[in-house]
């Protein structure tokens, strides 16, 4: 007998294909977003689940599901899930590393640039009919050649980040739990290693790409920005609750800071309605990862861990190796 799945969310049609030449697989190809407590039913009998970051997979879903071999996570980041619970239950959780690095990378340099050169704030001027002469002063901004670059969160996005910069003679400055190896900061157009205070108070241009943890809620809160250069932008593809978006919102209302880049949100897919109001951010709703190579790479990854996972095999991926151990 085939062992049973649940897909959370939809997925790619080739992906469920693929899925369903291994398991019996129960799908939400509707796309409904379930709470943690019909996520908790949905497991029942399961074997395996696939989840995205919107799924919160809790201690009370592995209580309530002891057959329940491993969860595999669409996405980098697993904030969702609780990794510690599924460890004392016995359930391999896995993520997907690596396949999103470019592309993540590709979209935090959009977005900075976007922030910094004011792109979607002068289209909405064009496209509001108000454009009516050339001006010096119109729609000026910071450069981005030339500056200083400030990497909250050196991991692999955060390094491929840095390489961009490279064709941009860009200096580059980085905060992170551990440094890196010294031939990785010169891989990191020669990143150095700094005190986060120094980064803020020295970067032009600062990028969140940390994992969000209880360690790292709020790492740009007001004290955080009041640091930072009238002039300097901040743009957060990490997760929200890395920045505290009440404080950014004051900071940008005020000037404080000359823009921001914004694709993860506090409470996400809702979102503080006051960034609305404010032209000097630009506002994404979480797609850094959203090339279609790339979401493709990404969904056969956490396929590739489900498939491993349940045929006894060591997922690539595994984020609690205690539980193969066993
Ligand atoms: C997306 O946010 C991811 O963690 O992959
Ligand atoms: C601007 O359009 C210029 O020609 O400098």
């Amino acid at each position: 007998m085939k062992p049973k799945i649940f897909v959370a969310r939809a997925v790619f049609p080739e992906v469920l294909a693929r899925l369903e030449q291994h398991f019996e697989v129960e799908s939400n190809q509707d796309d409904r977003i379930y709470s943690a407590d019909e996520l908790l039913a949905k497991a029942n009998g399961k074997d395996g689940l696939f989840t995205t970051p919107s799924e919160p997979v809790t201690a009370a879903l592995f209580a309530a599901n002891p057959q329940l071999k491993a969860v595999c996570n669409m996405a980098v980041g697993y904030n969702n899930i609780d990794v510690a619970a599924a460890t004392k239950a016995g359930v391999m959780a896995t993520n997907t590393p690596d396949v999103l690095n470019e592309t993540t990378a590709d979209f935090g340099w959009a977005l900075m640039m976007a922030a910094a050169r004011r792109i979607t704030e002068s289209e909405h001027f064009l496209r509001a009919g108000k454009w009516k002469k050339w001006s010096y002063d119109s729609f000026v901004g910071p450069d981005i050649h030339g500056a200083t670059l400030g990497i909250v969160g050196m991991g692999r996005i955060g390094q491929a980040i840095a390489r961009r910069s490279l064709g941009f003679d860009m200096q580059v400055l980085y905060h992170n739990r551990s440094r890196l190896a010294p031939e990785q900061e010169a891989r990191a157009n020669n990143a150095r290693y700094v005190s986060k205070e120094e980064l803020l108070q020295q970067a032009d241009h600062v990028v969140l790409v940390l994992p969000y943890s209880k360690d790292t809620h709020h790492t740009i809160a007001a004290p955080e920005l009041a640091l930072m250069k009238p002039t300097a932008t901040l743009t957060n593809i990490a997760r929200g609750g890395i920045v505290d978006d009440a404080a950014l919102i004051a900071a940008l209302r005020e000037g404080r800071i000359a823009a921001a880049g914004v694709d993860v949100f506090e409470n996400e897919p809702s979102f503080k309605p006051e960034f609305l109001g404010l032209s000097n951010v630009v506002l994404t709703p979480h797609i850094a990862s959203a090339s279609t190579p790339t979401r493709l790479a990404m969904a056969n990854c956490a396929a590739d861990n489900l498939i491993a996972a349940l045929s006894g095999e060591r997922p690539p991926n595994l984020l609690n190796p205690d539980v193969a151990a066993r």
